[in-house]
């Protein structure tokens, strides 16, 4: 924790109209410096953010993307959700484990890998998926994982398949505590498979239907108290009135 990060803590909490908000991103700025969210981070977030350490081991502790053991240079994290665990999430997961000679969430010796397994990426359409620091690796086989993470080990240059060349760890968690790296607009982004939808509706002349949910007027709502007399709370009252009865 030296000077400029500190400064840079202080940044990303006057962000926000309550600077408590900007806890997220300062979390990931003290895993960019650190690899990990260290005690010293917390005790400087705690402080800035006028929190205790435990408010703010508890938001650490509370989300997976926040990390309590180093991670290495390319943090792999294979989806073994439902629909990428039976298109082969699972086996490539196992022969990474065995490649890599990790278990979940483990590091590989020379420190360039951390390896896990997480769940649905939102990515199902491009079943399995891997994700390199969370950037999309989409249609992966066990042999095509495997080449991934021995190019990264050897310092090869490897791209994302909806995205930009893969940085390291540390650098895309400055990213995600709002720093960018002018990499946003690399790669393709979304793909043909996340389309089909929109094409098949573009060809058909089919649209959205109007909002028949009673009580929507279909305009935007100007005010909060404006918003809450609008809701539609016809089912909510209705439970209510069930468990009452
Ligand atoms: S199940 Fe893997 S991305 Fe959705």
């Amino acid at each position: 924790m030296n000077e400029t990060t500190y400064a840079e803590l202080l940044e990303i909490a006057a962000r926000y109209p309550e600077k408590r908000s900007g806890l997220l991103p300062m979390l990931h700025l003290v895993q960019s410096v650190s690899g990990q969210v260290t005690p010293e981070g917390i005790e400087a977030c705690a402080e800035i953010l006028e929190l205790s350490a435990a408010e703010v081991s508890g938001v650490a502790t509370f989300y997976t993307m926040y990390k309590r053991r180093p991670v290495g240079d390319y943090h792999v994290g294979v989806c073994t959700n439902t629909l990428c665990a039976v298109m082969g999430g699972d086996l490539i997961f196992e022969r990474l484990k065995e490649h890599l000679d990790v278990g979940n969430d483990e590091t590989t010796e020379d420190g360039k890998v951390t390896l896990e397994h997480i769940e649905c990426n939102a990515a199902c359409d491009y079943a399995p998926v891997m994700m390199v620091n969370w950037e999309f690796m989409d249609n992966q086989t066990p042999a095509s994982a495997i080449q991934v993470v021995d190019d990264l080990r050897a310092g090869k240059d490897v791209r994302s398949t909806r995205g930009p060349q893969l940085c390291t760890w540390r650098e895309a968690e400055r990213v995600l505590a709002g720093f960018p790296d002018g990499l946003a607009d690399e790669g393709p982004s979304s793909g043909p498979a996340s389309q089909v939808g929109l094409k098949l509706a573009g060809q058909n002349g089919w649209s959205a239907p109007a909002s028949t949910v009673s009580g929507s007027t279909g305009t935007v709502t100007e005010d909060k108290v404006e918003a809450v007399e609008q809701a539609d709370t016809s089912r909510a009252e209705s439970e209510t009135k069930a468990e009452e009865s």
